[in-house]
């Protein structure tokens, strides 16, 4: 936790010396706006060791109204409240999504058809550009030290009354995936969802896996349980995902971000704009033969094309990925570097900083105005990997936040 919050803390004055040298408009921008932050717990969940949780908990707590939501920041505790290490509890991912809900239909999220009814439930999805990657926010190991916050005089607008259909409300889904790694005869395996350790051969709805996939989700998903140590004996716990939000109320003086969130894996040709294909998963199924000490030769790279709908100002950039990820970068069509997120590995046992884990990854917060993404611009989005080792299940997701407009400076300086 003190790690998590002193990593946090560190970037942030990063971001606020960063923005407070060429002038000194930001920061007054910064005063602008009031933010209030609260700390929530998810519904209890409970591992033991090896055991895999992979759970939706709908209408969670949240902050209501028409709002900015400004910071989005996770961990996992105990009961007790203690932060759990990586080593003992893996967070293999948590994602928060949006929804609107007919409020004269009881249990609309627990009745799948129901639920499958548009006339009962909308998810209110991000701005693009995967179908199956509709959520807000969601990061995994890096949580505790990746900054979210979403700087002044911009926000991630929701709530807005205007937009929430008639007899719907909105709420929240949070789904958290954690794996129990405490005795476990591979922990490393054991997070790449590797098929061997959990002795599955069928997906969660019991079709059969192709003998080529050798790992990811469709081997993790909930109640699965991977291989321990034999005689390792350790208490089932019960665990929380704990998330703090900070948001504003909503104001004409903060201007509204989109949400965009590229996957590697995206199959995306540029020819057919409706055309996405997000496997989210995808492995490195060879290590690399060192013949030479040359360094970056034991490299999986991979790049894939991505645009965005509109044209407008990148105010904030990061990558996931998972262990054994060595960086991730967009590039804008004339080459120039739009963001570059690298991970932070832990070099401990400590809370936040966990050996052989992504901790962190750095993120971008541009000078206002100075990343533009062009109207129909073809971005390239790549993941490096490191090939030393064979790895299943990893991700390279990038998301950004853009605007539209800049910020007026002379609304700020009369505020
Ligand atoms: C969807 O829900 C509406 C309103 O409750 C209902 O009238 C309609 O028949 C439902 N459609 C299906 C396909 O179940
Ligand atoms: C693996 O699963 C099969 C059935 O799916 C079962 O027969 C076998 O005992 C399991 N092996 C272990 C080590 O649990
Ligand atoms: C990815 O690796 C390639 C070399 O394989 C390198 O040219 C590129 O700069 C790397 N990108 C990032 C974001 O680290």
């Amino acid at each position: 936790m003190a790690h998590g919050f002193g990593g946090w803390l560190l970037s942030f004055s990063i971001l606020v010396l960063a923005l407070s040298i060429p002038c000194s408009l930001s920061l007054r921008i910064k005063s602008g706006i009031k933010t209030r932050s609260a700390v929530f717990l998810s519904p209890e969940f409970e591992l033991g060791p090896g055991s895999v949780e992979n759970r939706n908990y709908y209408n969670i707590d949240f902050p209501r109204g028409h709002i900015a939501i400004k910071r989005f920041d996770a961990e996992v505790v105990d009961e007790a409240g203690r932060p759990i290490p990586l080593h003992e509890t893996y967070l293999h991912h948590w994602v928060v999504m949006r929804y609107y809900v007919r409020k004269d239909v009881p249990n609309v999220e627990y009745d799948a058809s129901l639920k499958n009814n548009q006339s009962n439930f909308v998810r209110v999805r991000n701005n693009g550009v995967c179908k199956n990657l509709g959520q807000y926010y969601g990061l995994g190991s890096e949580t505790r030290k990746t900054p979210t916050y979403v700087p002044d005089p911009y926000g991630i607008e929701v709530g807005n009354p205007a937009q929430v259909p008639d007899g719907f409300e909105e709420r929240w889904m949070l789904n958290v995936h954690a794996i129990d790694t405490r005795g476990a005869v591979d922990k490393l395996g054991c997070t790449e969802c590797r098929c061997d350790l959990y002795n599955i051969t069928k997906d969660e709805y019991g079709r059969p896996l192709t003998s080529d996939y050798r790992g990811g989700l469709l081997c993790c998903y909930d109640h699965t349980q991977c291989k321990v140590t034999e005689g390792f004996q350790s208490a089932r716990r019960s665990l929380y995902l704990k998330y703090t939000v900070e948001w504003a109320d909503w104001s004409d003086s903060i201007l509204p971000v989109q949400i965009y969130i590229f996957d590697i894996t995206d199959t995306w040709t540029g020819l057919d704009s409706d055309e996405h294909h997000c496997k989210v998963e995808y492995e490195v199924a060879e290590a690399c033969k060192v013949t030479s000490v040359t360094g970056n030769e034991c490299v999986d790279t991979r790049r894939n094309r991505v645009r965005i709908p509109t044209e407008g100002y990148v105010i904030y950039g990061v990558a996931h990925q998972h262990t054994g990820g060595i960086g991730a970068a967009l590039y804008g069509e004339d080459g120039r570097v739009i963001c570059s997120s690298i991970p932070i590995y832990g070099k401990g046992e400590e809370v936040g900083d966990e050996a052989g884990y992504i901790v962190g990854m750095t993120t971008c917060y541009p000078q206002a105005g100075s990343v533009k993404i062009l109207d129909g611009e073809t971005l390239v989005h790549e993941s490096n990997y490191s090939s030393t080792q064979t790895h299943t299940g990893i991700m390279g997701l990038f998301y950004i936040l853009v605007a539209d407009k800049l910020p007026n400076p002379t609304l700020f300086m009369h505020s």
